[in-house]
């Protein structure tokens, strides 16, 4: 029988779990085309402690912890940590589930040392996918100047093209967490995709179709039915939703069908001033060479503009039905 050769892809997932985080990155360990080489932690829906504790207890809980956890950044390269959004994630970053003390610990490596060590080891065949503040990423960039040449794409859940932010009225969470730096990860001479609210605000994944994920016999079903009932409460509460956004679930579902998803390429720069701060700019549709001083030289990135939310969905139930 002839056995349709999976290409597996290598991914470093970048998070700061947080619910979502959380859906994403079992969506990744039940998906066979993808190989989580580590994950590196960052602060942005919880402090940096929060987050780092939260990852190394989701990968115990299904057992994986054969994962390498790297510790990120504790606050962003040019201001102070805007702090955790506990209406959204919980105080424990978790919708308050009932969480074990994790008994592994991160490595002693730091994040940015380890992404650019594992890109070396692995040159043009890791992509980065950044779930969360683009800290990290900013930080390997300054310290490791060859790093894009070693990347074979980057993929951020974050900004938003041609529709309001999340965090504010104009930016969205992830990007507002560090604007200096998104501008950097988005300038530098790598191919980036932008999983952006333009998308994710499509896609909802209903009430019903989490009680089908979380009434599940595994251990990965259980720490989500504990973790969800908080983060729905939010959007039910702020956006009148049945279920939730799919923000960071949706990068994977991109890595696994990029089909269902439309993408623009455009040159983007971050607002790093005033009421604006935190807004990810396209130049949409110049060419290079019209563009306005602002956007000259910057490297054309993929912006998700539409996407087949059913697609995305049946795929994230899928896979998070699937998981361990
Ligand atoms: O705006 C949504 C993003 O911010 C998601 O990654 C969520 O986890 C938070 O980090
Ligand atoms: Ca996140």
């Amino acid at each position: 029988v002839y056995k349709r050769q999976v290409m597996t892809r290598k991914l470093i997932i970048d998070t700061d779990p947080g619910v979502d985080d959380a859906m994403a990155i079992l969506m990744a360990l039940a998906s066979p085309e993808l190989e989580i080489l580590g994950l590196t932690t960052i602060f942005g829906n919880a402090a940096i402690d929060v987050t780092t504790s939260n990852a190394l207890t989701l990968l115990e809980t299904v057992s994986r912890s054969d994962i390498p956890v790297s510790v990120g950044e504790s606050k962003p390269i040019a201001s102070g940590y805007l702090g955790p959004v506990p209406q959204v994630h919980g105080a424990n970053g978790l919708g308050d589930a009932e969480l074990v003390t994790p008994n592994t610990s991160a490595s002693a490596e730091g994040a940015a040392t380890f992404i650019h060590r594992i890109a070396a080891e692995n040159p043009g065949q890791v992509t980065i996918l950044a779930l969360g503040p683009l800290t990290n990423l900013a930080v390997a960039l300054q310290r490791h100047p060859d790093l894009p040449a070693l990347i074979d794409r980057v993929v951020i859940m974050g900004g938003n093209a041609r529709v309001p932010g999340n965090a504010t009225p104009v930016a969205e969470a992830n990007i507002n967490n560090d604007p200096e730096a998104a501008d950097l990860v988005l300038g530098a001479d790598w191919p980036v995709t932008m999983v952006g609210l333009d998308v994710t605000h499509q896609i909802n994944l209903t009430g019903a179709a989490i009680d089908r994920i979380t009434s599940r016999e595994s251990a990965g079903a259980r720490l989500l039915g504990n973790a969800l009932p908080l983060y729905r409460g939010f959007f039910e509460v702020t956006n009148g939703l049945d279920g939730i956004y799919v923000h960071d679930p949706a990068t994977i579902a991109y890595l696994l069908d990029p089909e269902a998803f439309t993408t623009q390429s455009w040159p983007v720069r971050v607002e790093t001033e005033s009421f604006s701060r935190g807004k990810t700019w396209p130049n949409l549709g110049d060419t290079d060479e019209a563009a306005p001083p602002a956007w000259q030289g910057r490297p054309r990135i993929e912006i998700c503009t539409e996407v087949d939310s059913d697609s995305v969905l049946r795929l994230v139930e899928q896979r998070l039905t699937a998981s361990a």
